[in-house]
């Protein structure tokens, strides 16, 4: 699937990836390195905010320019390894709002559960992220897309920092209105549906909790 696919590969960022990758790289650097590639994600993907334009007087003189004219976005956070790009994006947008989602998946049923969710008003009338670095086997996302749409969001964008072919189909299966923004596209999965060559748990890395 090429529609609604983004591939951001600013050489930045593939540099930033690359160290993200290595298995030596520590849990201080790990974090530093995501809330970089996010900041870098997020200045691309908000090209196309909508602007108004707007009096301002200068020290020289009056003059006209431009400021966001849309409502706060929202970055909404798969716990836990999305709780890791959220200051990266802030940096760039500091006046979004976050929302979190907690979902797990039922061992039994193999059925994503929600456990938490906290959004801000107006999610209909808002940009929603939706962020995870791991896109995998697509399930969570899914849901937490599911959850959202539920909740009244119109307008929803996916980011990770790595994607599987399959998540990728998966995700966009069932949700195609929904543009997926990655900033690598990895070979696929192993047989416990961790992205291959990837950069291993994204949530143990980032919290040191291995
Ligand atoms: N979650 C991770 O943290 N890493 C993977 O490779 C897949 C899912």
């Amino acid at each position: 699937m090429t529609e609604n696919l983004f591939i951001l590969s600013h050489p930045l960022l593939q540099h930033k990836v690359t160290h993200l990758r290595k298995k030596e790289t520590g849990s201080k650097d790990f974090r530093e390195l995501v809330e970089e590639v996010s900041s870098l994600m997020a200045y691309e993907i908000t090209k196309s905010l909508p602007l108004k334009e707007v009096k301002i007087e200068t020290p020289i003189t009056m003059s006209k320019s431009f400021i966001l004219s849309g409502k706060d976005i929202v970055i909404v956070p798969l716990m836990r390894a999305g709780l890791g790009m959220v200051n990266g994006i802030l940096k760039m947008v500091p006046t979004a709002k976050v929302g979190h989602v907690g979902l797990y998946r039922d061992p039994l049923t193999l059925e994503a559960v929600e456990y938490y969710s906290k959004l801000p008003d107006e999610i209909e009338n808002r940009e929603v992220y939706i962020v995870d670095p791991m896109l995998a086997t697509g399930g969570t996302s899914i849901a937490a897309i599911d959850m959202l749409k539920k909740n009244n969001a119109k307008k929803i964008s996916f980011i990770c920092l790595i994607a599987s072919p399959e998540g990728l189909t998966n995700l966009h299966e069932k949700h195609s209105d929904v543009p997926i923004y990655t900033a690598a596209v990895d070979p696929g999965l192993n047989d416990k549906s961790y992205i291959t060559p990837g950069f291993g748990d994204a949530g143990d890395r980032l919290f040191g909790t291995k």
